[in-house]
């Protein structure tokens, strides 16, 4: 057995997750800025399509970070004041802002002692009729028990966000992360499993909160219309006539 000298080692020892960038990536991304489209040209809707399929989810849309996503989603479903959501304390900070970014109330349960992800009992303990979504984080890539939240959700009229940040490529139950019929949300953040540097992917079926999520513009189109119909502490930028900054 290898013995580690602990006294030797220093935090410089430790690295923070270097990103393993070959010379292809490089050639793609000098290929790109040879072109016209340097953001969302035909490059980022290959990146979709093939994410789509690798995941295997209805469509992707790539968005500029996994809160992006988050927040597209939780405004695209329609959440927002009045609202409360569920979640989880184990998370980064993006999981429960984006709840406040639409105007709604985060309401917290407690986790697993062994996944650390949240408890379906703590969610059924929590389900009032003023909780509208409920968002599930894939703690450090180990899926959250999605069938009892699944059955909770559906017997409640409540949605289900996936914070998927960590969690590419996991699986649940033989089925990847992204294909269980909920928007989800992954993050290419330097640190993660794969990088774009910021990025981000919200992967998403039509039965979504009646949504028909078939792809960017069509996306692009009904963000904006949910966002215009709405009166909610977003701010108005982009795409079309108005909507979230998070293509
Ligand atoms: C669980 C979780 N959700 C969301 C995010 C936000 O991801 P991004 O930096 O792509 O917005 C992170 C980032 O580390 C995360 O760990």
């Amino acid at each position: 057995m290898t013995t580690i000298d602990t006294a030797r080692l220093s935090v410089r020892d430790v690295p923070f997750s270097p990103p393993n960038i070959s010379e292809e990536e490089i050639a793609e991304v000098v290929d790109t800025l040879r072109t016209d489209w340097i953001t969302t040209g035909p490059k980022t809707k290959k990146f979709e399509e093939e994410f789509a399929r690798r995941v295997d989810a209805p469509a992707a849309i790539a968005m500029n970070s996994c809160t992006a996503g988050l927040h597209v989603a939780l405004a695209t479903l329609g959440i927002g004041r009045g609202d409360k959501v569920l979640t989880t304390p184990m998370t980064f900070a993006a999981s429960v802002n984006v709840i406040e970014h639409v105007g709604a109330t985060p309401v917290l349960c407690d986790v697993e002692p062994d996944t650390l992800n949240i408890s379906p009992k703590e969610i059924e303990r929590k389900l009032t009729p003023d909780v509208e979504a409920i968002v599930v984080v894939h703690y450090a890539g180990h899926p959250v028990d999605l069938d009892p939240i699944q059955r909770l959700a559906a017997a409640h009229d409540v949605r289900i966000v996936e914070d998927a940040a960590h969690a590419l490529p996991a699986t649940y139950k033989g089925k990847t992360i992204g294909s269980h019929g909920n928007l989800t949300a992954f993050s290419f953040y330097a640190t993660k499993n794969i990088t774009t540097c910021e990025g981000g992917m919200l992967t998403g079926d039509a039965r979504c909160g009646g949504v028909a999520f078939t792809g960017s513009t069509e996306v692009a189109r009904i963000i904006n219309r949910t966002l215009a119909a709405k009166d909610g502490p977003i701010v108005p930028l982009i795409a079309e006539t108005g909507g979230l900054n998070a293509l």
